[in-house]
């Protein structure tokens, strides 16, 4: 088939940790103590129709990082498509140039439209209120690195989803690559309104899951391991449905200390909003270890190198093309 990443429907357990073996191998060049080649002459295409910092920018290093190099648009106005051009001209004439595509689009399926255009591999960035597969493989990771330093198990284990589960693409990936494992217990906190839609909760329930859906932050954080806390998408809705979304529903240190678990990991996938009256995470959690933000950005690197790597067949090549660092 063709080699896409568009969705993590696509994914078996076997799959995604055969794809994270891969991810390992990629740390050294991660840490920036070893180098790589192995994409040298390839050029990858990322096309951002929405604002992006970590995912732009991490698949654009990861490339580099193998040896490739990278064509950056961003933004409407600096593509034709300002000028009325299709999803399907654009995609047509982009794989001409480059050797695969990541794209971020505020339409849900606009990206899987591109990819049916071309042959050259497509990877879905964020398509609106969608999916963002890359994300949660790189959350899921970062969970299994977290759960194998605290000596668990992600099978039996309890996750707490925070926030803005309607809109919020990385929840609805990420509950639904989680359903790979055993005996999970989801814990959904969201304000009247924005909860997890039926089609995703639907597909996670079918594997036996145990899915508790409350507005309770307190009930959702007892006992939960892992506490994934989102930003509201406000760029997706009008300002009236944010009404029932208060500082009750904001992770931070005090609420945590009260009701969380002492080894539970604290995610977000990023940006939090630090805007007045935001209340996502609080910053008064920086410096407490349970805190993974940092460390779940920084594991975007070595799997969004995995993904390459594969995309591109290049991934037998990795651990023979390791070079030390000359700087
Ligand atoms: N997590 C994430 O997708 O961040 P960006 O929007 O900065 O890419």
């Amino acid at each position: 088939g063709k080699h896409q990443l568009l969705s993590v429907d696509q994914f078996t357990r076997e799959s995604v940790e055969e794809l994270f073996r891969i991810a390992d191998q990629m740390q050294p060049i991660a840490r920036r103590q070893k180098v790589s080649r192995v994409l040298e002459g390839a050029v990858l295409g990322n096309l951002f129709f929405e604002a992006s910092t970590r995912t732009r920018v991490s698949f654009g290093a990861a490339f580099c990082r193998l040896g490739g190099s990278v064509c950056d648009t961003t933004g409407f106005t600096f593509s034709s498509m300002a000028k009325g051009e299709s999803i399907y001209d654009t995609s047509r004439v982009m794989s001409g140039y480059v050797d695969a595509l990541v794209i971020r689009h505020p339409e849900r399926g606009s990206v899987a439209e591109f990819a049916d255009a071309t042959n050259i591999p497509v990877i879905n960035g964020g398509d609106g209120a969608g999916e963002h597969p890359s994300q949660a493989l790189l959350d899921l990771y970062t969970i299994l690195t977290e759960f194998s330093r605290l000596g668990k198990l992600l099978d039996g284990a309890h996750i707490a989803m925070v926030g803005d589960l309607k809109y919020g693409r990385t929840v609805h990936s990420l509950i639904k690559l989680l359903a790979l494992y055993r005996d999970l217990k989801f814990t959904l906190v969201a304000p009247k309104g924005l909860e997890m839609p039926d089609y995703i909760l639907e597909q996670a329930g079918k594997r036996g899951h145990v899915i508790e859906q409350t507005s309770s932050l307190e009930q959702g954080l007892v006992g939960a391991d892992v506490v994934y806390a989102t930003r509201v998408q406000k760029e997706r809705f009008a300002d009236e449905q944010l009404e029932g979304y208060t500082a009750d529903f904001q992770v931070n240190k005090a609420i945590v200390d009260r009701c969380g678990r002492s080894d539970a990991i604290i995610m977000h996938p990023l940006p939090r909003d630090s805007r007045e009256g935001a209340h996502d995470l609080g910053v008064d959690l920086n410096h407490d270890p349970r805190l993974a933000i940092f460390r779940q950005a920084d594991n975007g690197i070595p799997v969004r190198m995995a993904i390459f790597a594969v995309l591109l067949g290049v991934e037998g090549l990795v651990q023979h093309s390791l070079r030390d660092v000359t700087w």
